[in-house]
């Protein structure tokens, strides 16, 4: 695990992205203890989090281009909100540049931001502990109603967050988060 850390270190850092490194093993760590409780492999949920925020090194206005060199075909709520693609930026770099080939980890990087309808917990894991350890500054303010719904269940917590921030200040609604939302809604019985 020290061999892949310092390999995104030297990476981010050579880019400048001296922040995301830091926010990146936030995530990482904090994905690691709190999938211990809920996953086989939690180390899986670690990998996930170390990983998935490398494709920082693309600014936003070049994210559009690199998806479309990547292959990635792009939704149209990606291409008027082009920060959201880079979450399926970074499972590329996951991929070609750091060799994780391990599906579930890849999934968990790829829906990061939105999750996805077919979410397992390992996304689920990756996807609250990267609301909780936010890359702002303070603690985002959904903190105290996230940590509390994540002691009933880890849906609980998605659901809560996914809810809170269509009720506040999204830009775009991307087919996955509303797709997850919509499962999550039912699987918890809300209506
Ligand atoms: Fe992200
Ligand atoms: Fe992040």
């Amino acid at each position: 695990m020290n061999y892949l850390q310092n390999s995104i270190k030297r990476f981010l850092f050579d880019q400048g992205c001296i922040e995301t490194y830091h926010h990146c093993m936030d995530v990482g760590n904090y994905a690691y203890e709190l999938g211990k409780n809920f996953l086989a492999e939690p180390y899986k949920a670690k990998v996930a989090g170390y990983l998935h925020d490398v494709s920082a090194i693309y600014p936003n206005d070049q994210r559009i281009d690199v998806a479309n060199k990547m292959g990635i075909e792009l939704y149209k709520e990606e291409l008027e909100f082009p920060m959201i693609i880079h979450q399926r930026i970074s499972r590329k770099i996951a991929l070609n540049e750091f060799n994780v080939t391990d599906l579930t980890i890849l999934s968990a990087i790829e829906c990061h931001t939105t999750l996805k309808e077919e979410y397992s917990d390992l996304d689920l894991v990756v996807f609250i502990a990267d609301k909780i350890k936010w890359d702002r500054k303070g603690d985002p303010p959904y903190l105290a109603g996230l940590v509390k719904a994540l002691n009933i269940s880890l849906e609980n917590a998605a659901y809560y967050y996914i809810d809170y921030i269509l009720n506040h200040d999204i830009k775009v609604i991307h087919p996955w988060l509303w797709q997850a939302y919509l499962k999550l809604r039912d699987n918890l019985k809300f209506t």
